[in-house]
């Protein structure tokens, strides 16, 4: 195995819509209230994508922004890698439809399934490419427009969900002891428990139909003090496995930058992973939950704030649909 690091983050960007949503506009057409949800998710408002928005546009916002702060063009990327629950099109790739919007010409171009986890998932695969020699330069992606696939007449998970993306460059460096870059990865999945987490119709396996829509089984299900049980312990398990990968112990993290689903779910993985909230990032209170955006999202403004510095070890957790989860030590 190449000793790590050999591959680093070498730009960030992300992509909000405009149309910022607040708790208080779901009170006029949901039973639910401003205070349940803060109390509940920690979550105060979210972004909702406009109709000419699609997740490859919001993709190729964050992705200039990314490469700009690599110092790089569309034709220097050998592949792109995009995590999303909520492609544009089930046919073909997000990533592809992305890849013509940059004019990525020399890329390979397509996208992983993996839910919430999905950049980390993403990431862990760019990885692998630039191991095997495929890639030397990766966009990696995790985007989502989740108000196109959420059920807006249900309480227990409209108030959840928020539109985004966030692109990573990730590239081959030199490496050598205490260079940047991502130090461990860890993915795991238990196909098991999917039906916690759905959407039970609209795939192959029910075609969308008139009767698939008005059952609206082609929107996210969610049993959600359940899939909130396994998050804890699954998040939990990740932390310590990325940092043992990695030879690090938790109070040489910088910063824990967990996925943004809730923050009482962030507040219990911090506590077992044995760090203190004030090195925490938590801004689920902006965006809700991004699904596969939320980590990119997280990382960037932890740097734009100051608390992630080159140098800084960051320890990215996440978990979600699938069951899916993973986890990965970088330094910044
Ligand atoms: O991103 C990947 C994975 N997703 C997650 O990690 C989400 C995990 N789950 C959660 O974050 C939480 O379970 C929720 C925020 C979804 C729900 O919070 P909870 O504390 O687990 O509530 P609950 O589902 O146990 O429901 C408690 C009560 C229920 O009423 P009854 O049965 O006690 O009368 C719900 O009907 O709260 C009710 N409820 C609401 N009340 C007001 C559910 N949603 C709402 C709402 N407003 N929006």
């Amino acid at each position: 195995m190449i000793p790590r690091p050999f591959a680093e983050i070498a730009g960030l960007g992300v992509a909000v819509p405009s149309r910022v949503v607040t708790n208080a506009e779901f009170e006029a057409t949901l039973d639910t209230s401003d205070q349940w949800i803060v109390e509940r998710t920690g979550i105060r408002e979210r972004r909702y994508a406009g109709p000419s928005d699609s997740v490859a546009s919001l993709s190729r916002d964050a992705a200039l922004r990314a490469m700009e702060r690599a110092g790089i063009t569309p034709l220097d990327l050998d592949s792109i890698v995009l995590g999303t629950a909520s492609p544009d099109r089930l046919l073909p790739s997000t990533a592809c439809d992305l890849q013509a919007l940059l004019g990525a010409e020399r890329a390979a171009a397509f996208d992983v399934s993996a839910a919430c986890p999905g950049f980390l998932y993403a990431m862990t695969v760019a990885e692998g490419l630039i191991a095997s020699e495929q890639s030397r330069t990766s966009l990696v992606i995790g985007a989502e427009k989740l108000t196109a696939i959420t059920d807006m007449t249900d309480r227990s998970t409209a108030i959840l969900f928020g539109d985004a993306a966030g692109a990573a460059i990730i590239r081959r460096t030199a490496g050598g002891p205490k260079a940047r870059g991502i130090l461990s990865t860890f993915i795991k999945s238990d196909g098991r428990l999917g039906d916690l987490l759905y959407r039970p119709g609209g795939g192959a396996a029910e075609p969308l139909s008139q009767a698939v829509l008005t059952a609206r089984s082609h929107f996210i299900r969610m049993a959600g003090r359940e899939v909130f049980k396994s998050a804890v312990l699954a998040m939990s398990d990740a932390c310590d496995q990325a940092l043992e990968r990695a030879g690090v112990k938790a109070d040489e993290i910088d910063l824990l930058i967990p996925h943004q689903a809730n923050v009482r779910i962030i507040e219990a993985t911090a506590k077992h992973a044995g760090m203190p909230m004030e090195r925490v990032m938590v801004n689920v209170d902006r965006y809700g939950n991004t699904s596969s955006a939320s980590i990119p999202l997280a990382i960037d403004q932890a740097v734009e704030e100051g608390r992630v510095r080159p140098g800084s070890l960051i320890l990215l957790v996440s978990f979600g649909a699938g069951f899916t989860w993973a986890s990965a030590v970088v330094r910044w």
